[in-house]
């Protein structure tokens, strides 16, 4: 029997390197949308699975979706999939035209624009923070005055992602700038750049994701995910940790807006990822949508903690099959992501986890020589690794002393010498 084969919308990172290799081992011939430059980059492993690929020009989609939808149609393509944030709204449209299962390609944009998302959340009846969208300075002191914003407010882009741009903005002064910062985000494939910028009201509270899968219109919620982010201006995940459970009615109440969250995004067939924040009054706001897995190694996560094959259930169903999604696990992960104390030049990294039992996965991409940041966005990462076990706390305690281990050497302020790019991972079976 011939499988359908698998279209995925760049292949690079670990979580497309999961599911390129889950889809593999089933049989199905799995081929790469991706550009030249981007294909350059695929590892000697990566390029071994993979049937074919096909370079395109993500920044022109409409010519992107007519080259696909070719090559996809010469290939017996049934499936179609993407874990980039940028490319859900062209798997969307690929998936209609192909007819093969998929998200709502007319509602697809809610999940890209935040400014779209804010309408599209209010006309839904979904919980979300008020929303201003300003395109220069004047608008941007009429929505600081705006009673329904307030103090402290967020400014962020448009469509980034990241955390990239996001300012928790405190005394109306600093406003200004943290839009400056919002507008030079730049993201992949042209976007960003947009003298747009949103200020949205301040949700205090605590911190979670929503992994869902949805099928044919019916979503599954895998895991509530405790997020943990910096505070201060700048807030910048530090780590994942799952499964998490909510008391049942505050539990309820955060499931009622994702799943309203995810019929307004238009998600029918797919992953869904939903940040939120719940107030010490219990209600849920949700912060965004993503229309597709999590990043952050939140899948390997669910993986490992839940015993979900989530590669298999993604590839089940984009092909419009059922996914199998009950727990065969009852365990706990958590990811803690590694960032420098400093800016300046990386002297010496030691004391790093490495695979092993209950580290199912450990990840490098800094080497030394190379600049580095302080944590202002999720790019700025060192690595990260996750911590796996039966016991909440002590995964928890064994992730801090491990962390504590990591030795980071960092020449402040010096000329960087010529960066190297390194990124050497190992995930265990
Ligand atoms: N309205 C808000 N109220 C409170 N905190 C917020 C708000 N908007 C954003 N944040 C904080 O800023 C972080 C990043 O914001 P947001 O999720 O909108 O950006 P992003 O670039 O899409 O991030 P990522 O891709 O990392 O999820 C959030 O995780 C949250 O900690
Ligand atoms: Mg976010």
């Amino acid at each position: 029997m011939i499988l359908p084969g698998v279209l995925l919308l760049d292949a690079a990172g670990p979580e497309a390197g999961l599911l390129t290799a889950a889809a593999a081992a089933r049989g199905h011939q799995v081929h790469a949308a991706t550009t030249a430059a981007a294909y350059k980059g695929y590892g000697p492993e990566l390029k071994g699975l993979l049937a074919g690929h096909i370079n395109t020009d993500f920044t022109r989609p409409d010519r992107a979706l007519d080259e696909l939808a070719a090559y996809a149609r010469c290939r017996g393509v049934g499936a179609v999939l993407t874990v980039n944030e940028y490319l859900t709204e062209l798997a969307a449209h690929l998936c209609t035209e192909l007819q093969v299962p998929g998200n709502d390609p007319v509602r697809a944009g809610v999940a890209r624009d935040k400014a779209v998302m804010a309408g599209a959340f209010t006309a839904a009846g979904v919980r979300a923070p008020y929303t201003v969208l300003v395109r220069d300075d004047l608008e941007l002191r009429a929505a600081l005055k705006d009673p329904g914003i307030g103090f402290p407010c967020v400014v962020k882009p448009l469509a980034g992602a990241g955390s990239a741009g996001v300012t928790v903005v405190s005394d109306p002064v600093d406003a200004s700038a943290a839009a400056d910062v919002a507008r030079a985000v730049v993201g992949m494939y042209g976007s960003g750049g947009d003298p747009g910028v949103l200020v949205q009201a301040y949700a205090a509270g605590t911190e979670y994701s929503v992994e869902s899968l949805t099928q044919v219109g019916a979503p599954t919620h895998l895991a509530v995910t405790r997020k943990q982010v910096t505070g201060g201006a700048s807030r910048v995940e530090t780590g994942h940790s799952l499964p998490l459970h909510l008391p049942p009615a505050i539990e309820a109440a955060v499931y009622r807006e994702v799943e309203a969250a995810i019929r307004a995004a238009g998600i029918w067939h797919g992953a869904s990822h939903t940040e939120v924040i719940v107030g010490a009054d219990g209600r849920c706001t949700v912060i965004e949508i993503g229309a597709r897995l999590a990043a952050g190694q939140i899948g390997v996560l669910i993986q490992h903690a839940l015993g979900v094959d989530i590669w298999t259930a993604l590839l089940d169903v984009a092909l419009g099959r059922p996914a199998a999604l009950a727990p065969t696990a009852r365990g706990y992960a958590t990811v803690r992501f590694v960032t420098s104390p400093r800016a300046g030049r990386l002297t010496s990294l030691s004391g790093l986890p490495t695979v092993g039992p209950g580290v199912p996965f450990a990840r490098w991409r800094a080497a030394v020589g190379s600049t580095v940041h302080e944590p202002g966005a999720n790019g700025h990462r060192l690595g990260s690794f996750v911590v796996t076990g039966p016991d909440a706390a002590e995964v928890e305690k064994r992730a801090d002393a491990l962390r504590r281990q990591i030795r980071i050497g960092v020449e402040p302020g010096s000329r960087p010498a010529q960066v190297r790019s390194a990124s050497t991972s190992a995930i265990a079976p």
